[in-house]
């Protein structure tokens, strides 16, 4: 029987005989092999155990699965220890996992099974046994029909005799074991199986992604954060092979009866979570890092053909790590760290401890051919995984609700870690567009969420591995930090994580800590840390706070409101207060610095400011905006605040002059400050050339862009963008100068993009012909830098026809550098040939067509991002729907990322009626991504409205300056 991806499901039959080969390792694997492959199906499993048997092919039920209904395991069993034993079997056409588990476990409370998880396994009836650890070790008898599958729950539920009165005693501990076969799919989930080619010929790995809920499906388990135990991992191999686990090798065996195969024997972990469990099987190298008198081992792992892209991470990786063994004041307390870069990854990485996986644009940098953005990548990423190490591992979540702390905590202490090991890229100023004003875009929609957020099943747990737990998350612990002082922060947060080493909290107790070191430090905040973040966490959105300057007396008037791109009806039936505890501080030269509270229960008060300031001159609120929110002035201050940009930009600081160009552009689009103000003071970018403000201002422009990319006014548009980029394009140029910063190479690769698309003659006529000079000299890699390949072969792509992206496509499919592979495929969705981007669409789902399963919703995205292709994404999607719910089953936010690229910029009636039309059809398969479908509804509302409320403005005042 074969299965849609290809695998084969496994007849029990066909398992049941596979354990008795297996369970004693007693059978040469060839033997194996021939039971997978060739056997007859049989109709159920042998025995009569089973009253349901596992479903196979991914099951669809679970999606119905009330939300609340209760998908936790009962707690009256825990598990102590596994020895888990996994052999995947690598081979076309008999990809499978064989198992055997065996688990302690302490009975808390008096029971007759034991349930515990597992998800599309096949396990032995027959070897399945409980024994009671005592003097001397008791078997249980497992009733005859006790083996139970409930796939909706995923629990496998395992039941003692009735008749014997067997029973798991309070008090007591047991071994519970047993042996099991699974899929090794390309599902990118649990144990699954990734393809790669050396040397032109294929070859197979085995690797696992257990976050959230996907141990599961590699072993049965107790799949829940807060149910740590030890883990002792034993893998299968062929001889050539490499196997890889959390822990070191201590010893490998030869499989009995075999030559050819071997198990490899992993100590024994330290007590963890299920989810942060890895395995790995393949014929990779290792390049070894210099780690200095470090207490641990470092490894780098990839293909062979990919291991000079290796050194980067092999720098930085131990750099790292040490310092967050400084930062945290707790050594890293596993013997090595292994970072690997896998061809088949779903998400960017994954912090498995002491094995941590990459997506191998994550990890890999080529010298050569990557370019400065993408060796920021791999630095953020390195940073973000072995933040997590601690923050996570050590201590983790009790349960998915507090993942905001995992991730939050992770994405901000990445930029601490990255700033230590590349501080050109100003990490800390990078910060403000990167997450904080990112996200604020999204959570200033009616249909965000908050941060912290009950969930229950899968579908719901995936869901939260969002741009509000990531950078909401990360932009409240700035926050956090900055108020309290970064010492007091770091203090604290050490005594949190030494209180709960090796076990789980819940956002209050990192609260609690830090109160109490608050209270040491003697920091003034006008509440506890927990009434303080309590508003910030449990409440979604965040508030635009009004300055409005009394001139005369050296007062203001503060006041906060929750900020909405736009306000329906919903949210006046929405009864929470929106109102914050908001830290505030101003300043009027930044030397001197203010600082006051907005509380919870206050609209609005009065302030007399601390710092002296004259009439004439400006007040900025928000320092380097450490706090999340906007900020509105009065007209005046505003106003004064132009003239110093225009006059001299820098007695303004980088971070604040981003905010001000983030926040005009969002004030003006929220119909709360006149567009014209904004546009004016897009007039000083003339004069700016830091990396942050353009960045902000780029996706302000942007936003407008592709509001007005197909009405009249677009040309008038553009003239105008062109005439704010050309002076910033001119300035950098076209090629990277010697030794130059960093962050320039990073702001030229976004001025010749801009200049490009605005129609910049002598941008688009080098672009075409360098890219010319390529196609005639293919193999040359000086012709154009990688730093600015990517908008160089997206506007050579869209300025040429077949040839120019059918280039591309072929140094696509011949690239063995990751990172230079995925701008290439961003580039190719730059075409505005419209059966060009049919074709991508159709490329994007089909296996052979050389894009990988893991990239899919990327290409469909960004052909998405095309205003010519908007419509043709939509069109695809809600034609091959089924088939992309089978792609994608639950990789993490794959689906909600196409149907937010896909009405990004919906902004008429009928895209907005069919949008709708679309949800209502499609509401009952839209597991996981209904959020994300509510949230571009509320989009397209918002643009819809921008067309009405905006655009003539904006007309009006492109036809009075132009
Ligand atoms: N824990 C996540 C990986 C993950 C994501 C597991 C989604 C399950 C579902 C990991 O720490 C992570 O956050 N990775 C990020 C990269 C990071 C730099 C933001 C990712 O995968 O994009
Ligand atoms: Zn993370």
């Amino acid at each position: 029987m074969k299965t849609t991806d290809g695998g084969y499901v496994v007849s029990k039959c066909r398992a049941f005989l596979l354990f008795i080969a297996f369970v004693g390792s007693l059978i040469a694997v060839g033997l194996l092999v021939y039971f997978l492959a060739d056997r007859p199906a049989a109709s159920s499993v042998t025995n009569g155990a089973s009253t349901a048997s596992p479903s196979t092919s991914g099951s669809s039920k679970a999606e119905v699965i009330s939300s609340n209904k209760n998908v936790r395991l009962p707690r009256a069993v825990l598990p102590i220890r596994y020895d888990v034993r996994l052999f995947p079997v690598l081979e076309k056409g008999n990809f499978s996992i064989l198992g055997h588990v065996s688990i302690d476990v302490h009975c808390k409370m008096e029971t007759d099974r034991i349930v515990l998880h597992s998800a599309d396994i096949v396990v032995d009836p027959k070897s399945v046994v409980v024994m009671e650890h005592g003097k001397t070790m008791k078997t249980l008898m497992v009733a005859s029909d006790g083996i139970h599958y409930d796939t909706e729950m995923e629990f496998l539920v395992i039941r003692l005799c009735p008749k014997h009165k067997d029973k798991l005693s309070k008090g007591t501990n047991y071994t519970l074991s047993m042996s099991f076969v699974g899929h090794l799919t390309d599902q990118l989930r649990g144990l699954y199986r990734s393809t790669y080619k050396e040397d032109d010929i294929e070859k197979y790995m085995a690797v696992s992604q257990m976050e959230p809920t996907d141990a599961r499906r590699a072993f049965p388990c107790f799949d829940e954060p807060n149910m740590k135990a030890i883990f002792s991992v034993t893998l299968g191999r062929h001889r050539h092979m490499t196997a890889l686990s959390n822990m070191p090798l201590i010893n490998t065996t030869q499989m009995e009866g075999t030559e050819e195969f071997y198990w490899d024997h992993f100590a024994p972990s330290v007590p963890m979570s299920t989810y942060l469990v890895a395995f790995i099987v393949a014929n990779f190298t290792q390049v070894a890092a210099d780690v200095g008198n470090a207490n641990w081992k470092f490894n780098i792992y990839a293909r062979p053909s990919a291991r000079n892209q290796a050194q980067y991470a092999s720098e930085i990786g131990p750099k790292i790590q040490a310092f967050f063994e400084d930062y945290f004041q707790i050594p890293f307390p596993l013997p090595k760290q292994d970072m690997i870069a896998i061809p088949d990854f779903a998400a960017g990485a994954m912090e498995n401890w002491g094995l941590i996986t990459y997506r191998e644009t994550a990890l890999l940098y080529d010298e050569k051919k990557s370019s400065v953005s993408n060796k920021e990548r791999v630095c953020e990423v390195i940073a973000h995984e072995l933040a997590h190490q601690w923050f996570g591992n050590l201590v983790t979540m009790d349960w998915w609700t507090d993942l905001w702390l995992n991730e939050g905590f992770a994405s901000y202490a990445e930029y601490l870690g990255s700033e230590h090991v590349e501080p050109g890229l100003k990490w800390l100023q990078q910060f403000v567009t990167r997450d904080l004003q990112d996200v604020m875009s999204l959570d200033a929609l009616e249909s965000s969420h908050p941060i912290s957020v009950v969930v229950h099943h899968p579908n719901e747990i995936n869901e939260i591995f969002d741009r509000i737990s990531y950078g909401k998350g990360a932009t409240i612990i700035r926050m956090l930090a900055a108020f309290l002082g970064e010492k007091t922060f770091r203090q604290g947060l050490s005594n949190y994580l030494k209180s709960r080493q090796y076990g789980n909290a819940v956002q209050d107790d990192l609260w609690d800590a830090l109160t109490k070191q608050a209270k040491v430090n003697k920091v003034a905040i006008p509440t506890g840390v927990k009434q303080i973040m309590d508003t910030w966490t449990l409440k979604m959105g965040f508030p635009v706070v009004t300055v409005t300057r009394e001139y005369d007396n050296n007062t203001v008037l503060i006041s906060q409101e929750r900020f909405l791109m736009q306000r329906s009806n919903a949210s006046s039936q929405d009864k929470t207060v929106y109102l914050w505890w908001v830290p505030l501080t101003y300043t009027a030269d930044f030397q001197t610095i203010g600082s006051t509270w907005l509380s919870d229960g206050q609209t609005s008060k009065k302030h007399e400011l601390s710092i002296p300031i004259d009439k004439s001159q400006w007040l900025i609120f928000n320092v380097d905006q450490m706090g999340y929110y906007r900020i509105n002035y009065d007209a005046q201050n505003w106003q004064l605040i132009g003239q110093q940009l225009m006059t001299n930009h820098s007695a303004i600081s980088v971070i604040n002059r981003a905010q001000i160009m983030d926040d005009a552009f969002n004030l003006a689009e929220a119909g709360q400050l006149d567009y014209m103000t904004t546009l004016n003071l897009t007039r000083y970018l003339e004069h700016e050339s830091d990396y942050v403000p353009w960045d902000s201002a780029l996706s302000g422009m942007g936003s407008i862009s592709s509001m007005m990319s197909r009405t009249s006014g677009y040309g008038l548009l553009k003239k105008h963008f062109r005439t704010i980029i050309t002076p910033l394009y001119n300035k950098l140029g076209f090629d990277q100068k010697m030794g130059e910063d960093i962050l320039m190479t990073k702001l030229r690769a976004n001025a010749v993009s801009w200049a490009c698309s605005m129609g910049n003659k002598d941008c688009i006529s080098r672009v075409v012909s360098s890219y010319a000079q390529w196609m005639a000299d293919p193999e040359n890699v000086d012709i154009i830098s990688p730093n600015v390949k990517g908008p160089v072969t997206c506007a050579a792509i869209r300025e040429g026809d077949e040839a120019e992206w059918e280039f591309a496509l072929n140094r696509y499919m011949s690239s063995n550098v990751a990172s230079e592979q995925a701008v290439l495929l961003a580039s190719m969705s730059c075409s505005e040939k419209p059966w060009i981007l049919a074709k991508m669409l159709e490329m994007s789902l089909n296996s052979t067509s050389g894009i990988r399963k893991q990239d899919a919703a990327r290409v469909i995205s960004q052909v998405a991002y095309n205003s010519l292709g908007r419509y043709m994404a939509f069109n695809f999607i809600r034609d091959k729907w089924d088939e992309l719910r089978k792609v994608f089953p639950t990789t993490f936010s794959s689906m909600s990322g196409i149907i937010k690229a896909v009405a990004a910029s919906f902004n008429t009636d009928l895209e907005l009626k069919e949008l709708m039309q679309f949800r209502d059809e499609r509401s009952a398969s839209l597991g996981g991504a209904e959020r994300a479908m509510q949230q571009s509804i509320d989009r397209a509302k918002n643009n819809l409205n921008w067309m009405r409320q905006n655009y003539h403005k904006v007309v009006d005042w492109l036809q009075r300056v132009y």
